[in-house]
């Protein structure tokens, strides 16, 4: 890991029983914060997609941040994929488990078919968020390029969870 990209992992906050006791929540305002390491992150989040995606999905709240930067630094556009209930005119919703509860999430009919998407998110945690994203593309008749997230907890199995294969530019253990 190169110097910038240790310094952004040193910026991820922890906070140890947050949103309820037992949860270590890892929270990446700090990192998104500083600008030489939100720049480091986004290169390292596509780096394995270069040239392989054509839209970027990022997943309410967090990872619209990393999507945003990461649309504007690639020059794609960018696929904002909500929480149930914000959107307008959804074209697919799909239900998960998360750590400490359950969602919905849900997208606008705003891509061609086939187009590729590359998911974005800050944390993978148990891997229901990025799997219904991943399902919530299919169901759009598009194809996820890739799926990458700032930090996976890998004692959560969300890997698997997830179909296997997240690019993860930090891990932890929970
Ligand atoms: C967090 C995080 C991921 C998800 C990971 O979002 O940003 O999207 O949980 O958990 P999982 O792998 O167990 O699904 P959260 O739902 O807390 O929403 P927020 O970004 O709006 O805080
Ligand atoms: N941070 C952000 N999102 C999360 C976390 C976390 O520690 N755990 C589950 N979702």
């Amino acid at each position: 890991m190169n110097d910038a990209l240790a310094r952004a992992e040193s910026l991820i906050d922890l906070t140890p029983d947050y949103p309820e006791p037992g949860v270590l929540f890892r929270d990446i305002s700090p990192l998104i914060a500083d600008g030489p390491a939100l720049r480091a992150v986004a290169d390292a989040l596509v780096e394995p997609f270069a040239g392989r995606f054509d839209i970027v999905g990022g997943i309410e709240a967090r990872g619209f941040l990393l999507a945003g930067y990461v649309a504007a630094i690639t020059g794609v556009g960018m696929l904002a994929i909500r929480k149930a209930g914000k959107l307008p005119k959804p074209a697919a919703a799909v239900s998960y488990s998360l750590e400490y509860g359950t969602a919905s999430i849900e997208a606008p009919g705003v891509l061609q078919p086939g187009e590729r998407v590359l998911l974005l998110d800050d944390v993978l945690a148990t891997g229901g968020t990025l799997a219904a994203a991943q399902q919530l593309i299919r169901d759009l008749g598009a194809e996820v390029a890739g799926s990458a997230v700032v930090l996976e907890l890998t004692d959560l199995g969300g890997r698997a969870h997830a179909g296997g294969d997240v690019h993860t530019v930090f891990t932890a253990t929970e």
